[in-house]
């Protein structure tokens, strides 16, 4: 077992951590800066994108690894009314707010690390009411714990007023460790998805994958259908959409598996949440890593779901303690 903590780099003077955690299955290094998964080993393959140093994070736009709350994802004009009263958010994204914020949201914040074991880190993040524009003196843990060969990640919220909550992890999945991911075989236990505007924002109508490039209910490359002419992929110049998982009842189930034939590693995404967000890593260029290079696979509510009225809207009661979980489940695959 291995359980250190290493210096990462300094945000604005503070030291930055590294904690490692693992058990006979897998090894996760997260940083306290976003609460940031930085790498993710399994079987000598490291299945997640990452840098070497807290540098490359501070301006995460990317991000890489990290922990979105109190809103993965967009918010329509970044504004929502919640109990007739109306909110306004950071506009970041086209018209709309993205991932709550940049700068200054979980994803760029050190978090406060409230207990560690060889096997479990626990971090905490508060925010005063109406920080980042959302209601209510909050408070946010998250637990990265290692479970045999999963990797589970606890989200827990307690506010004192009725709020948002719809956090996710961004990681950036790549079961080879390097290269394209166009070659790894997707399968989404969904069979509806939320179209978008050009601005990738959901219009608010829910469609069958049935016929589409959307249709992952049976196991299919990532690249298959992601050139094909359509709309909605150019609209996200690729994958960057978000699905209704099939059977949601706010109970842990499997979302879907990704798997790579290279290395036999596959991937089960288990989540207590309604949505999965597949993003293809399209924005994704640098010195590093080129666009598809990675699969985000984000479990949260559908975006903009407090705005829409036909999806399960992600608020939570004052006083009302709120979890939410994730799982990552590891393993070979015979072929
Ligand atoms: C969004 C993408 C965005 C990426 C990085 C994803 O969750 O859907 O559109 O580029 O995050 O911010």
């Amino acid at each position: 077992m291995i359980k250190t903590v290493k210096p990462f780099g300094k945000v604005n003077g503070q030291e930055t951590y590294l904690y490692t955690i693992s058990n006979d299955f897998l090894t996760a290094e997260i940083c306290d800066f976003g609460a940031t998964l930085i790498r993710l080993y399994y079987d000598g393959v490291n299945v997640v994108c990452g840098y070497d140093s807290v540098d490359r994070y501070i301006l995460n736009d990317s991000y890489m690894g990290a922990i979105v709350l109190p809103n993965a994802n967009r918010i329509r004009d970044a504004r929502f009314t919640l109990n007739g009263k109306e909110y306004h958010l950071r506009v970041n994204n086209g018209p709309n707010n993205l991932h709550s914020s940049l700068p200054g949201g979980s994803a760029q914040s050190i978090w406060n690390v409230v207990s560690y074991s060889e096997t479990e880190l626990t971090l905490q993040l508060d925010y005063k009411d109406g920080e980042l524009g959302f209601p209510g003196n909050r408070s946010f843990k998250v637990t990265y714990a290692l479970k045999d060969d999963r990797l589970s990640i606890t989200y827990c919220r307690i506010s004192d007023q009725d709020t948002v909550f719809n956090p996710t992890n961004h990681s950036y999945f790549n079961l080879n460790g390097h290269g394209t991911v166009l070659n790894h075989i997707l399968q989404l236990n969904c069979s509806h998805t939320t179209p978008n505007d050009e601005n990738s924002c959901p219009v608010g109508e829910i469609v069958e994958v049935a016929g589409t490039p959307f249709d992952f209910r049976e196991p299919k490359a990532i690249g298959r259908d992601i050139d094909v002419e359509n709309q909605q992929l150019e609209y996200g110049k690729g994958y960057d959409h978000n699905w209704l998982i099939d059977d949601f009842d706010g109970s842990l189930i499997l979302a879907g598996e990704l798997y790579s034939p290279e290395t036999s590693i596959a991937l089960q995404t288990y989540t207590t949440m309604p949505g999965i967000q597949v993003y293809t890593a399209n924005y994704l260029d640098n010195d590093k890593y080129s666009p598809r290079d990675a699969v985000c696979l984000e479990t949260q509510f559908t975006p903009d779901a407090i705005n829409l009225d036909n999806m399960v809207k992600p608020i939570i009661k004052a006083g009302k303690p709120a979890v939410h979980i994730t799982e990552y489940r590891l393993y070979k695959k015979e072929s």
